[in-house]
C-alpha cells in the first residue's frame, strides 16, 4: 500500500479495518437495525480486489455493528457504482454540513457525470448524524488513488497529460460546477474586499470553498504527473482585474532557474476562470511548445506565436515547465477575476510560507497534507535523526507515479526500481 501509517486506500483491508475499529467503539446513536453495504467497480489494480471491485458491508442489529467485505444487495442502503467517482466522495470531510451532500453529488457529477454513483435507500433519522462522523474520520485519512496512469483514465485527464507534456499546457474545462465557481468568485471578492485589494495571496487561508479548490481531483493529476507526488504549494493566489492592458508582461514561472531549464518540470500554475475566458476578457497567452527552448524569452520574442485561453467559466488552464506567457489586455467592461493554483515540486521551496493548522488538517483528508509538505522528509529532522518513515513512503509513491507517468506517455516499461530497504538503508 502506498500510505503512511494512519492513512489508507479506499477499501483496502486497512480501511475496512478501520471501519470495524471505529463501529466497535461506538454502540450509542445508531437507533434501530439497518444495513449498509457498497460495491464500486474498476478499483486500481494494486489493491488486488477481485475483478477489481470493492465492497464492504455494515450491519447494525440494535446491538453490535459489524464490518465485513461484501456486498449484499438486500441491505436497506445501497450504493453501486465507480471507484474513483466514490473515492472523491470518501475524501470528502464535513457531511454534517446543511448541504454537504448537494454539494458533493454536484461536484462528482461534474467530473464523472451524472450515473458514477447509484444510491438506494436512506441511513434511518436516527443514525445519520452518527454516520456522518464515520465518513469524515474514514475520509480524513483516505488517500488519493496513487495509480497515476489509471486515475488519470478514470478523471478522464490522460489526453491532457500528453498535451501538457507536448504543449507546455492544457485544460480541462468545466472541472468545477457553475455553481461552485460562483462560490468561489464571491468568496474571492470577499476577501479581496476585506483587504482593500486587486490580489492577494494564500488563499488556503481564506475558506473552506479554497480548501476545496486546491484539492480538484483532476488538477491535482496534472499536477502529480508534471511535478511528481509531493509537489508542494508555491502560492495560492487571488488577482482581479479590470478593462486596460495586461499587468504581466510575457515570462516563465522559473524565477532563479538557470539556463537550460532542465528536462524535467520543476513548477506548474492552474489558472481558474471563474467566468468565461475570451479573447476580450483578457485571459492569459501562451506561447505553445516554448517549454522546449528550456529558456526564457529574449527581448521581443515570441509574441507572435501566442494564443489566448479561451474557455467556459469553471475551467482551468494548467502550465508549467517554464512555458512562456503573459496576462492578456482587456477590451471589454467588467472584471476578470482568478484564483492560480501555483505548485512546485516537492524538493523545492515555496512563495508561501506554509501554515500548517492541525484544524484544517482536521476537516481535509490527507491530500492537503501532502501539498502542505506533512508527507515528505523535509523540515522534520529532529535530534533524534530523519525521517525515514516518510522518506520510504515519498520515495515508493514518487517511484510508482513515475512509472504510471511512463505507460501515459507509451514509453516502455522501466527498469525494475532500485530495492526500498537498499535506498533506506544509505541514510
Ligand atoms: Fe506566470
Amino acid at each position: 500500500m502506498y500510505t503512511l501509517p494512519g492513512q489508507f486506500e479506499f477499501l483496502s483491508d486497512a480501511w475496512i479495518d478501520e471501519a470495524r475499529d471505529w463501529f466497535a467503539k461506538r454502540r450509542e446513536g445508531l437507533g434501530a437495525p439497518f444495513s449498509v453495504s457498497e460495491r464500486f467497480a474498476d478499483a486500481p489494480p494494486h489493491l488486488g480486489l477481485p475483478d477489481n471491485v470493492g465492497s464492504w458491508t455494515l450491519r447494525w442489529d440494535g446491538e453490535t455493528a459489524s464490518v465485513a467485505r461484501g456486498f449484499d444487495a438486500s441491505a436497506d442502503v445501497t450504493c453501486e457504482g465507480d471507484y474513483q467517482a466514490a473515492l472523491m466522495a470518501a475524501q470528502w470531510v464535513g457531511m454534517l454540513v446543511p448541504g454537504a451532500t448537494e454539494a458533493l453529488f454536484r461536484e462528482m457529477t461534474t467530473v464523472f457525470g451524472k450515473d458514477a454513483i447509484r444510491m438506494r435507500g436512506e441511513v434511518p433519522e436516527a443514525a445519520v448524524e452518527l454516520m456522518g462522523h464515520f465518513h469524515d474520520h474514514m475520509g480524513r485519512h483516505t488517500v488519493e488513488n496513487p495509480d497515476l496512469e489509471h486515475r488519470a483514465r478514470r478523471l478522464g485527464v490522460t489526453r491532457h497529460i500528453r498535451e501538457m507534456e507536448d504543449q507546455g499546457y492544457t485544460v480541462i474545462e468545466k472541472a468545477i460546477s457553475d455553481d461552485f465557481a460562483d462560490e468561489v468568485r464571491a468568496a474571492t471578492l470577499r476577501s479581496l474586499a476585506e483587504h482593500q485589494s486587486v490580489s492577494l495571496q494564500w488563499m488556503t487561508y481564506q475558506g473552506r470553498e479554497f480548501e476545496r479548490l486546491v484539492q480538484n481531483p483532476q488538477l491535482m493529476t496534472l499536477i502529480d504527473a508534471s511535478l511528481g507526488r509531493g509537489a508542494v504549494i508555491a502560492s495560492i493566489s487571488a488577482i482581479k482585474r479590470g478593462p486596460g492592458k495586461g499587468f504581466i508582461p510575457m515570462h516563465t514561472d522559473y524565477s532563479h532557474v538557470p539556463e537550460p531549464y532542465p528536462e524535467f518540470s520543476l513548477t506548474g500554475v492552474g489558472v481558474w476562470a471563474l467566468e468565461d475566458w475570451t479573447v476580450e476578457s483578457g485571459p492569459t497567452w501562451i506561447v505553445p511548445g516554448s517549454h522546449k527552448h528550456r529558456r526564457p524569452p529574449r527581448e521581443g520574442e515570441g509574441h507572435n506565436q501566442g494564443v489566448p485561453i479561451e474557455m467556459p467559466k469553471g475551467s482551468v488552464v494548467y502550465f508549467h515547465h517554464g512555458v512562456w506567457h503573459w496576462q492578456g489586455d482587456r477590451t471589454e467592461p467588467g472584471t476578470r477575476v482568478t484564483i492560480h493554483n501555483h505548485f512546485n515540486r516537492g524538493i523545492l521551496r515555496s512563495l508561501e510560507p506554509k501554515k500548517v493548522d492541525a484544524r484544517m488538517l482536521h476537516r481535509n483528508p490527507p491530500r492537503l497534507g501532502e501539498m502542505l509538505g506533512e508527507d515528505d522528509w523535509f523540515d522534520k529532522m529532529s535530534g533524534q535523526g530523519r525521517d525515514h518513515v516518510r522518506f520510504a513512503h515519498m520515495a515508493q509513491l514518487l517511484r510508482f507515479n513515475a512509472e504510471k507517468k511512463r505507460m501515459i506517455m507509451g514509453e516502455a516499461e522501466p527498469a525494475a526500481g532500485r530495492d526500498l530497504a537498499a535506498l533506506v538503508a544509505e541514510y
